[in-house]
Parts: C-alpha cells; sequence; structure tokens
C-alpha cells in the first residue's frame, strides 16, 4: 500500500482485501488534504470535491465489479452505494448553493466512509475471501 496514505486508514476499517484497502487509504487521504484546503482557503475548493466524488464512484465500481467477478449477491451493498453518492453529490450541491458550509461536507464525508466500511466493507471483505476467488495475497481482479 501507498505508505503516504496508509497512514489514514485505521486498522480497524482494513478489510484484507488489498486493492480495496488502497482504495479506501486513497480516500481517507484525500479527504485530509480536502480538509486542509478547506482551512487554508476558509472555503471549499470544488474542484478537489468533485475529484474525491469521482474517487468514490470509481471505488464503489471495483467493490461492485470483484463482487460479480466472485459471484456474490451484492444488490443491497450497490444500493448502499448508490445512497451513499447521491447524499455526497446533494451535499456538494447544497455548498456550491450557499446552503451548507464545507466542513459540513467534510463531516459528512467521514461519517459515511466509516460507516460504509464498517457496516457493509468488512462483510464483504470476508465474504470474497470465502468465496474463494481471492487468494489474500491480490485481489479477484488479478
Ligand atoms: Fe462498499
Amino acid at each position: 500500500m501507498n505508505a503516504d496514505n496508509a497512514v489514514f486508514l485505521p486498522d480497524a476499517l482494513v478489510i484484507n482485501v488489498p486493492e480495496v484497502d488502497e482504495q479506501h487509504a486513497g480516500l481517507f487521504a484525500s479527504l485530509a488534504r480536502l480538509k486542509d484546503r478547506c482551512v487554508e482557503s476558509n472555503c471549499l475548493p470544488t474542484e478537489d470535491a468533485t475529484k474525491l466524488l469521482e474517487i468514490l464512484r470509481v471505488h464503489c465500481a471495483t467493490e461492485e465489479a470483484m463482487a460479480r467477478e466472485a459471484g456474490l449477491e451484492f444488490s443491497s451493498h450497490t444500493a448502499k452505494h448508490q445512497q451513499m453518492l447521491k447524499g455526497i453529490a446533494k451535499t456538494l450541491d447544497e455548498v456550491r448553493e450557499g446552503h451548507t458550509d464545507a466542513f459540513s461536507l467534510i463531516r459528512y464525508l467521514e461519517y459515511w466512509f466509516e460507516r460504509h466500511i464498517r457496516e457493509e466493507d468488512i462483510g464483504f471483505g470476508l465474504r470474497l475471501q470465502d468465496s474463494g476467488a481471492f487468494d489474500g495475497g491480490g485481489s479477484a481482479r488479478e
């Protein structure tokens, strides 16, 4: 895992699927950078926030592809992804329109990332490993 990003992923949120853990660490690192830039500029760097949402979309698509390749039922997890992406896009619009401040968006992102990993991704990691499509050292996509 990229060492610069690894420090942003708490041990309790490691799901032992390297490709997913790497992306989670990258998401937390991007979020930390976004937070720093918000503090520096006292506003939301819209381009950074949009980029973060795009990284999150790619990440959700990666998990969905891995589940498909492993033959796992993933519809309720996918529904949670859609709900999360929709909620974040809506909050981002509210910040752009001046109805919500940037720090509320960051708190919302932190809350969703952590909750989603705890409630969905940890179990997904276990099911992926049990499926045998994943050997523990690589990913189901290799
Ligand atoms: Fe997920």
